[in-house]
């Protein structure tokens, strides 16, 4: 169900996405009381061929910080089925009312509504269960704090509901405000994609510190584009429809800054993350290609 990433990331990294792929697959093994539609629902949306650029974070933060990365698989795990759930949600029809995701109908198309919310529902659950079951006791509840910020109101929930409210009506929404949404809803989950791989490692706290700043950045740069591309990026490649953001009148990067200053916005945040990659006890350099990657990415 691989998508190929494209050759700005290294052959590692692709060995990578398969070991989590793998165990995603093997967390959506469900027990007998799970519904077979609702396995159906969640499997549809977790294993579905989408980029793991969280995952792919979470273990490349590990290894900078100069650990085995498949210790952190079960973190890598969690971020992505929160992200699963997110997107789900974030696709119904009182939120973005799409009906492609992942170059595939969306999970409340195929499915239904009421299906499409509990699998979301399941999947914020089976998270946390993972981080709690499969990492060390010594490191697992830090790895649910960071995860529940990250996931809580005052970040990607509370970032998508001011995403909703600046709709249509955004004359009055500055930049500050518009980096506020993009920085909660988006680059949160980012950052604490990095910082559950430092954790793990039981790195200092410094290089925890440098590596949320280069996930904030990142994190930014990654919505940005995200905004670009949903201007002048192809339905088919990116598997989501584009031109839903004029549709439904959201305020993004592009409306308030135009495309070449959205651009060169994202090159500098790019270039600031890459900055911050210095100092740590193992390599920094997928982190680095990670990095370019999302500047650089039509999908
Ligand atoms: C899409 O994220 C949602 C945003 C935060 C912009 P991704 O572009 O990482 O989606 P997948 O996981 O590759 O489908
Ligand atoms: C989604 O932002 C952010 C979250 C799901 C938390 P968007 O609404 O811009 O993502 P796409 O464009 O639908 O993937
Ligand atoms: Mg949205
Ligand atoms: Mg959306
Ligand atoms: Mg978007």
């Amino acid at each position: 169900m691989s998508i190929p990433l494209p050759a700005l990331l290294s052959d590692r990294l692709h060995v990578w996405r398969s070991s989590v792929d793998e165990r995603l697959a093997s967390y959506c093994e469900l027990q007998s009381g799970c519904p077979e539609v609702l396995r159906d629902a969640i499997r549809y949306s977790l294993l579905a061929p989408g980029k793991r650029l969280r995952p792919l974070l979470v273990l490349s933060a590990a290894e900078a910080c100069g650990c085995d990365p498949g210790e952190a698989i079960p973190a890598a795990c969690a971020v992505e089925m929160v992200h699963a759930y997110s997107l789900i949600h974030d696709d119904l029809p009182a939120m973005d009312d799409d009906d492609l995701r992942r170059g595939r109908p969306t999970c409340h198309v195929q499915y239904g509504e009421a299906v499409a919310i509990l699998a979301g529902d399941a999947l914020l659950a089976m998270a946390f269960e993972s981080l709690a079951t499969d990492l060390p006791p010594e490191v697992a509840a830090e790895c649910c704090r960071l995860l529940a910020c990250a996931a809580g109101p005052t970040r990607l929930v509370g970032g998508q509901a001011d995403d909703l409210a600046a709709e249509h009506d955004s004359s009055e929404y500055d930049l500050a405000q518009l980096e506020s949404i993009h920085h909660r809803k988006t680059g949160a989950l980012l950052a604490a994609s990095l910082q559950l791989g430092a954790t793990i490692a039981g790195a200092p706290t410094e290089q925890i510190s440098r590596l949320e700043a280069y996930g904030l950045k990142i994190g930014l740069a990654f919505q940005v584009v995200d905004d670009l591309l949903d201007l002048s990026g192809d339905e088919q490649v990116l598997g989501k429809r584009t031109g839903r953001d004029s549709d439904l009148g959201k305020l993004t990067y592009p409306r308030l800054l135009g495309i070449p200053e959205s651009r060169l916005l994202a090159a500098n945040l790019v270039e600031q993350a890459c900055g911050e990659l210095v100092d740590f006890s193992g390599p920094t350099d997928t982190l680095e290609s990670i990095a370019r990657y999302i500047l650089a990415r039509d999908r």
